[in-house]
């Protein structure tokens, strides 16, 4: 009896180091601990063991139940790490630096951005930056838009809980509120307010507004502003720096044009409409790109500059508007998806 029981423990050894899947497992536990199992069988031949034989073999037989859990035991639990191990596929050293990580590229509107700015560079024209969040004075009322101004309602913006505090952004007074920039245009009272003109700066920003989205628009966009303070500067110039900046970004096929407008800042106001037909995927022949003007004199008391002796010009542009122009691009959601299909595009 102790010889087959020994071989029994011997065998179940090697047997149960094979198994690889719970439904072995199990089969193989019911072969020999199960009620028809090879140990309940020889348990069962009990019986015909002299009495005084049967303590020592009892003794065997629970010693022999105790091994075979323990090889059960551990076959379950090489099972279970193996499963584990198929789920989590193959090792990785997370310290590595990773195998695919090639060089990065820019992303178009930092492309156009870019462009824009070493093209206003060359001409005298230095980056000035602003806050996102603003507050309603520098985004409205001192670029002659007060809380009653119907332009208000065309540029319905997100406003802050009048909890919400941001010490890095000045107010005017205590009692504005914050909310996120409609326009870069915020950006000239702030540089104006800093010091006196000569002023040429050119600012590229995060803007946003109420819109729902859509091919053509986005909650969440970018403008590029300028602004040129200085003795004697006419609509002249203004039409010049445009027509410069253009013909350099998209080529001297281009074309502007201005369209009499209104914005509550400049006086007078006009749309800016590009004709650039030599370009990819451009059908119409005039399309609208900004805003512009001679800054209203209303703006330049309000930041202490005499409008007598002071002139300037000033103008806004949808960067998006742009980089779809310039790429032939037709749904501006592309630039926010981070598909890297279209992104790989402008490497
Ligand atoms: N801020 C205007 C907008 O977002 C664009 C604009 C118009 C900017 C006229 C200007 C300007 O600087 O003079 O629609």
């Amino acid at each position: 009896m102790q010889a087959t029981l020994t071989a029994l423990v011997a065998k179940a050894q090697t047997d149960l180091a094979a198994l690889k899947t719970r439904p072995e497992f199990e089969a193989a536990k019911a072969r020999l601990v199960g009620p028809n199992g090879e140990l309940t069988l020889l348990m069962k031949q009990m019986g015909a063991v002299p009495k005084e034989d049967r303590p020592a073999l009892g003794k065997l037989i629970n010693e022999t139940k105790g091994r075979l859990q323990g090889l059960l035991d551990s076959a379950l639990r090489s099972i279970a790490a193996r499963e584990l191990q198929a789920q989590l596929g193959p090792e990785v050293d997370p310290t590595l630096p990773s195998p695919d990580a090639g060089p990065g590229t820019y992303h178009p509107l930092t492309l156009v951005r870019e462009e824009m700015c070493r093209i206003l560079r060359k001409v005298g024209f230095i980056v000035a930056d602003g806050p996102e969040v603003e507050s309603e004075y520098y985004c409205f009322d001192a670029l002659n838009t007060p809380a009653d101004h119907p332009a208000r309602d065309a540029q319905d913006t997100f406003y802050f809980p009048e909890t919400a505090r941001f010490g890095n952004v000045s107010k005017k007074t205590p009692e504005e509120k914050y909310l996120l920039r409609t326009h870069t245009s915020s950006v000239q009272i702030r540089t104006m307010l800093k010091g006196p003109p000569p002023i040429r700066i050119v600012s590229p920003g995060r803007t946003y507004r109420r819109d729902t989205t859509d091919a053509t628009h986005s909650a969440n966009f970018h403008q590029l502003e300028c602004l040129c303070v200085d003795k004697n500067v006419t609509v002249r110039d203004l039409k010049a720096l445009l027509d410069y900046i253009f013909a350099s970004l998209l080529g001297r096929e281009t074309k502007t044009r201005f369209r009499p407008h209104y914005f509550s800042y400049t006086e007078p106001s006009f749309e800016v409409d590009l004709s650039a037909k030599h370009l990819p995927k451009v059908r119409k022949e005039w399309i609208e790109i900004g805003g512009c003007g001679m800054v209203d004199p209303v703006v330049f008391a309000g930041v202490g500059y005499d409008p007598e002796v002071w002139s300037g010009y000033a103008f806004g542009m949808g960067l998006e508007r742009l980089a779809m122009l310039l790429y032939g691009i037709d749904d501006i959601r592309h630039f926010y998806q981070n598909d890297l299909r279209f992104l790989k595009q402008f490497a």
